[in-house]
């Protein structure tokens, strides 16, 4: 049977070292902000933000949430980006995805400061992680790194789960999680494959795989005939089913029983994409202000 990984502990004592660290600042009259934009009103989008607001405020970070309706036009948008650029007393940026189909995601992705960018998606930050020579680089230089790939980094650490050499299989290629992890992985030593829905027999791959990160927004796509024994599972995947429940991408009670580690879902990798969301606005808050230690 496997070991959980709890992904709700790890994330309070990592934000419980942010906090820590923001009330140092806050006595050195440094106040951290991150700005929030949500374009229309789609309700999985709605709740993604109050959370990280929610989060904001138990670390002391503030946070200035902007709505747009869904018809506004995408200059509109640009320079009200533009404006949060401007604005000294912003660290981070975070435009919430997926955007009307009349904005263009990229430009929109493109127009936000490489200095505010706290999601790790602007293409001069993706360029500094793909070319970064190790880890430690990217973190000694405050590097924003995509925080569902960086939790899944922080949950591998916590529970000192050797990563060099080790058959990495990532399912699913999206620039959001698999793409920047399977860098990530690299730079962790890790043998890393990604698979995705283009990808004939799955299995013969994660069959192979001493770490599996699922990531498709698929259920179930990950079952305990597809895995050997002792392997671990990081769950990426939010499935809402017709019960209201939530399940991931792999099916817990079969992984779970071959696994030597495999995180829940709920509970798993989705508190730490909000808790490293703080940690990049942290990091990229105190870089551009150019705090000498904290
Ligand atoms: N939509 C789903 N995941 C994310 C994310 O990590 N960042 C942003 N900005 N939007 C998202």
């Amino acid at each position: 049977m496997a070991e959980i990984i709890d992904g709700k502990a790890v994330s309070l004592s990592i934000k419980e070292e942010i906090r820590v660290k923001i009330e140092k600042l806050n006595s050195k009259k440094i106040n951290l902000s991150l700005a929030t934009i949500l374009v229309g009103d789609d309700p999985s989008s709605q709740i993604y933000i109050r959370n990280k607001m929610k989060s904001c405020k138990e670390v002391g970070i503030e946070s200035v949430h902007i709505s747009m309706p869904s018809n506004i036009t995408e200059d509109e948008l640009l320079q009200k980006i533009e404006e949060l650029n401007r604005d000294d007393k912003i660290d981070g940026i975070l435009v919430q995805l997926p955007l009307p189909v009349h904005i263009n995601e990229q430009k929109v992705i493109n127009a936000i400061s490489f200095e505010k960018d706290v999601d790790g998606f602007h293409p001069y930050n993706q360029g500094r992680l793909l070319s970064a020579k190790n880890y430690k680089t990217l973190i000694d230089e405050s590097v924003p790194i995509p925080c569902t790939p960086f939790g899944c980094i922080k949950l591998l650490e916590h529970y000192n789960i050797p990563t060099i050499s080790k058959r990495s299989v990532i399912i699913g290629r999206s620039n959001i999680v698999g793409k920047p992890l399977a860098i990530l992985l690299l730079l962790m030593n890790a043998t890393v494959s990604i698979v995705h829905s283009k990808t004939e027999n799955l299995s013969s791959y994660t069959k192979e795989a001493d770490i599996i990160v699922c990531a498709t927004g698929k259920r179930e796509i990950l079952k305990g005939d597809m895995v050997k024994n002792g392997v671990v599972v990081l769950d990426v995947g939010i499935n809402r089913a017709d019960d209201g429940k939530i399940y991931g991408d792999a099916d817990f009670d079969s992984v779970s029983r071959k696994a030597s580690y495999i995180t829940p879902v709920p509970g798993g990798v989705g508190p730490m994409t909000i808790t490293m969301l703080l940690f990049n606005t942290l990091r990229l808050g105190v870089k551009r202000r150019g705090v000498a230690e904290i």
